[in-house]
């Protein structure tokens, strides 16, 4: 299995190259800084960013499917979804002519991308979590995330989009809930090794294809 990686770097992206190298997969990763993560000898590396249209090709050409952990360094207005998911969409189905396709795409978003997202909330819950954390301290962020649904929703491809609340560096508990169609009540914290988790199943379930799905504790 090939895998292409963007946000390999990241503390999400680290545990799915981890992931993959465990499974004996083959791991290409698109990294700003190669000298500065520490895996990189183990995978294929491709100098560049996520913003420019031939490092995101190289990086997604021959790959079997494309996992993507990319997010902005700060909570301020950075645009690094509105940016780099066009282009991997776009080198995605430009290389679609090539024998060996790659039309399978799991990215990481965020509880908040959807209107629905706090449907099953408790009314109180959803009125803070709302005006006091998605309007405001998360303002950025979720618009992020609001413009990566919306262009892979209208992208050919088979994607995922996998939806957590506030992400936690503890272990795993290896046991969560999953929900298609809203954040499960009072879900607010998952671990990212858990999510990882998660999204490695992704590589060969076609369950989530073309749909979000919320994951919490
Ligand atoms: N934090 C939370 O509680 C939370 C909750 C729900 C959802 N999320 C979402 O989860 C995602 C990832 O979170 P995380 O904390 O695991 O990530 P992270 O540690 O912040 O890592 C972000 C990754 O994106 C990479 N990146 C950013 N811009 C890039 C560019 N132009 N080109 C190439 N790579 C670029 C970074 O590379 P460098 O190493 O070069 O900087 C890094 O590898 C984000 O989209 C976030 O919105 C977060």
């Amino acid at each position: 299995m090939d895998v292409a990686i963007f946000g390999a770097s990241g503390a999400t992206g680290t545990l799915l190259v981890e992931r993959c190298l465990t499974l004996g997969y083959k791991v290409t990763a698109l990294l700003r800084s190669p000298e500065k993560f520490p895996l990189r000898d183990k995978v294929r590396v491709v100098h560049g960013s996520a913003f420019e249209s031939a490092s995101v090709r190289d990086t997604v050409i021959g790959a079997d499917v494309v996992l993507s952990a990319l997010g902005a360094s700060s909570l301020r207005k950075e645009d690094v979804l509105e940016r780099a998911v066009p282009q991997i969409i776009t080198a995605m189905q430009d290389t679609s002519a090539l024998p060996k396709p790659s039309r399978r795409l799991i990215v990481l978003g965020s509880a908040g991308a959807l209107k629905t997202s706090l449907d099953k909330q408790p009314a109180w819950r959803r009125w803070i979590v709302q005006n006091l954390v998605y309007n405001t301290f998360l303002k950025w962020p979720v618009v992020s995330q609001i413009s990566q649904w919306n262009n892979l929703s209208e992208s050919n491809l088979d994607w995922t989009m996998v939806m957590p609340p506030v992400l936690t560096n503890g272990p795993g508990r290896h046991v969560y809930r999953i929900d298609g169609d809203a954040l499960p009540r009072n879900g607010s914290r998952i671990s990212r090794e858990d999510v990882a988790d998660f999204m490695m199943e992704q590589i060969g379930s076609t369950q989530w294809v073309r749909k979000g799905v919320y994951i919490s504790w």
